[in-house]
């Protein structure tokens, strides 16, 4: 089927998205930075200066009870960091459209305590409190070569710790279920196959690795998804000429993803560094064969 796409990546802040009008956008597919994992301490801290200054005082105070209670707030703080997006994808979202969020839950010792941050809860909470329909979600369990890292002290219980070894990839609806025409033929050529059906609508997903974290381009590691996560979402829940929204886009898997399945797509990522790995993964500068698309590049000042 013949069919032009438009992409838009935005660099700017997704907890406004002034670009993106009422209604608009039929499916989120999106990894935001986890709250409470260490990577991304710096990029909450200049998002909400209150964190910042949190941390500062956690370093200094020494009544522990104090200290239990701010290591809670930078929790949530994070997590309040990115209601603003959360509240957006509500409004840009059509009625029935559908969000899919990678989330990973963070272990982490603070205060001389090992805890975990179950981050995937919180999402759920704020979502449910936007208004947001949960649905069943899916637990990415990645392959591995190495046998679990495991924490604790040999074999002795009961003081080791269970492994963080599935990521969540939550999955909402912004109301009833979307209605289509009888026999609409865009629909009928986005179907997947029974093979698909069955593997892709399981609840754990055990065959897709990582993808590689470093890039020589960039300093900091790039926490992308391999592309197999947006493809199978994409499949999932849309359908061809359809606009998928990423928020936090990163590295542009999720713009990649949606040209080659003849979605629209727009993305918003805060870091203007990541624009020659955008470009080199989306592959702007090859247009490739049998695939029309086009992609523009916007920057909340100027544009280009
Ligand atoms: C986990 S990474 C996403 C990786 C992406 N899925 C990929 O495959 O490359 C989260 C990204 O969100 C960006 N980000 C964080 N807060 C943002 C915000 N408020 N608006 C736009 N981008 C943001 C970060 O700079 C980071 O690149």
């Amino acid at each position: 089927m013949e069919i032009e796409t438009n992409h838009k990546i935005i660099f700017g802040d997704s907890r406004k998205m002034d670009e993106i009008d009422d209604e608009s956008v039929h499916l989120v597919v999106t990894s935001p930075p986890y709250p409470m994992i260490e990577m991304w301490d710096d990029l909450f801290k200049s998002l909400n200066p209150k964190i910042e200054k949190i941390w500062e005082n956690i370093e200094n105070e020494e009544d522990e009870e104090k200290k239990e209670k701010n290591i809670i707030k930078i929790y949530n703080l994070m997590h309040e960091t990115l209601l603003p997006t959360w509240e957006e994808i509500y409004r840009v979202l059509v009625p029935g459209g559908i969000v899919c969020i990678n989330i990973g839950d963070a272990t982490r010792k603070v205060n001389g305590i090992f805890r975990l941050f179950p981050n995937h809860s919180k999402i759920i909470e704020h979502f449910e409190k936007i208004g947001f329909v949960t649905l069943p979600y899916i637990l990415w369990k990645k392959p591995t070569n190495k046998p679990n890292a495991f924490l604790g002290s040999g074999f002795l219980p009961p003081n080791a710790y269970v492994t963080l070894d599935v990521e969540f990839i939550l999955i909402f609806r912004k109301g009833k279920p979307r209605k289509f025409k009888p026999k609409d033929p865009l629909r009928y050529a986005s179907a997947y196959t029974k093979e698909e059906r069955d593997k892709w609508f399981s609840q754990i997903w055990e065959d897709i690795r990582g993808d590689k974290q470093i890039h020589p381009k960039i300093e900091r590691r790039t926490a992308s998804y391999p592309e197999e996560i947006p493809r199978r979402l994409i499949r999932m829940f849309s359908i061809i000429g359809d606009t998928v929204l990423d928020p936090f886009l990163g590295t542009g898997t999720t713009t990649k993803v949606a040209i080659e399945l003849k979605r629209n797509s727009i993305g918003y990522e805060i870091d203007e560094n990541l624009k020659p790995i955008i470009e080199e993964k989306i592959g702007i500068k090859q247009k490739r064969i049998g695939i029309d698309f086009n992609v523009e590049f916007l920057y909340r000042s100027k544009s280009e």
